[in-house]
């Protein structure tokens, strides 16, 4: 097993009722709190006054709004607002896109400078503290010290990350998520598996690290189906609402190097361009046919072992046919789950691929040159834009 440094800095208070611990959890870091969210799912809910209630005692200022594949306005927005009424701590209340907002503006409060500067860069130092309640599983936001932010001027959409951006603490409550429509259930469930797929293909791995990610994947495969069909499933939700969340917190890649997260990178620079598709969407658009493009000689163990592991296929078979059913298994999976599993129902052409390509490329820089620039299976230009094509 190689070398690995672990530390998850968010506590998870998961379950039925754990918001009445809001007001204490808060209460460690001040007063003064930015109550961060998005387009008004949590006033629907009741989960808006149910926080307002709660923190009767606090001075809550309210920035709402946050927009799926939150851009960098919203940042300069949310930093203008912490300084200005000296905030304590960061309240995130929803998915990926307003977690991932609020961490940027946690960061843009304590940086010198043009929060453009740290997107795709090492250069956070500190950030003022944050805490969630999650109300769609899938990002892992909720568990991991990063964020992606799109600039629309330059369409990027770009990586942060920052020890400092670890939630303090993240409440998880199943029942927050029986509310999220049938199409943003199955993206989150697509998205969380791709997360640890993201991370499996690698040629050098451990078995610890392979059966946690198996069993991950497995939970979000048995459950997916039964929370798009009966949303309001508790233990369905709560299956895949800790599945998820596990998926980005590096638990998939301990001994693991060569891992590339190559369907993100090219979903990231697809979104930065076309930005009302879903993240998790696309993702699960791309995962197959990224799959049958990387299959070959040097792959075709590690594609036989998900096979037999992930999707139970006949150990017995010839390795390529496990490897072909394995793929063909993950993508009807999400057919299943009602994804449209192609780029053309969302009237993406390839006009652009050349371009989002070319940004896959550059923007490999986004995980902040950790990973080996690589991967386990090299891809250009020319070998993106394939994959694209095959996407249509
Ligand atoms: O804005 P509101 O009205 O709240 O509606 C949201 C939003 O429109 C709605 N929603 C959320 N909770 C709901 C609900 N609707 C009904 N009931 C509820 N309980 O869902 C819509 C989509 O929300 P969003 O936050 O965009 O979804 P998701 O959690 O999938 O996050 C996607 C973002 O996360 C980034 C993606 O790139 C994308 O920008 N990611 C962040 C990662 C990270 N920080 O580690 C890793 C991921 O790979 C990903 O890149
Ligand atoms: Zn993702």
């Amino acid at each position: 097993m190689e070398n690995f440094e672990f530390y998850v800095g968010t506590k998870i208070l998961f379950g039925k009722g754990q918001i009445e611990n809001l007001p204490g959890k808060l209460g460690q870091y001040g007063k003064r709190v930015l109550l961060a969210y998005g387009g008004g799912s949590i006033k629907k809910t009741g989960l808006y006054d149910k926080i307002k209630n709660l923190l009767s005692d606090f001075e809550v200022y309210d920035f709402a709004g946050i927009e799926p594949n939150p851009k960098i306005q919203s940042i300069y927005a949310g930093k203008d607002m912490c300084l200005k009424h000296n905030i304590d701590i960061i309240l995130a209340v929803g998915g990926g896109s307003v977690i991932d907002c609020a961490k940027g503006i946690a960061a843009a409060a304590r940086y010198d400078g043009d929060a453009r500067e740290f997107l795709g860069k090492d250069k956070i130092t500190g950030s003022i503290p944050l805490a969630v309640i999650l109300t769609l599983s899938g990002s892992s936001s909720e568990f991991d010290f990063g964020g992606v932010i799109s600039v629309p001027e330059t369409n990027e959409k770009l990586v942060f990350e920052h020890e400092s951006l670890y939630p303090k603490f993240s409440i998880l409550d199943p029942e927050y998520t029986f509310t999220v429509p049938k199409l943003l259930t199955a993206a989150g469930s697509a998205d969380a598996i791709i997360h640890v797929l993201d991370q499996y293909f690698t040629d050098v791995y451990s078995m610890m690290t392979d059966r946690i990610s198996e069993g991950i994947m497995q939970t979000v495969i048995r459950y997916a189906p039964t929370a798009v069909n009966n949303p309001d499933d508790y233990e369905a939700r709560a299956e895949i609402m800790w599945a998820s969340a596990l998926t980005n917190t590096h638990i998939c890649s301990i001994g693991n190097i060569n891992y590339a997260w190559s369907i993100h990178s090219i979903e990231h620079s697809l979104t930065a361009h076309y930005d009302s598709l879903t993240h998790g969407v696309g993702c699960a658009i791309i995962t197959p046919h990224w799959m049958r493009y990387v299959l070959s000689d040097k792959t075709v163990d590690r594609f036989a072992q998900y096979g037999i592991r992930v999707w139970e296929i006949d150990k017995n078979l010839d390795k390529y046919t496990i490897a072909n059913q394995a793929i063909d298994k993950t993508e009807a999976f999400f057919k299943s789950l009602g994804i449209p599993m192609k780029l053309s129902e969302y009237n993406i052409t390839s006009d652009k691929f050349e371009t989002i390509a070319e940004d896959v490329l550059n923007t490999r820089d986004d995980y902040l040159g950790k990973l080996d620039r690589d991967g386990w299976v090299p891809l250009g230009v020319k070998d993106v834009i394939k994959i694209l094509n095959m996407c249509l």
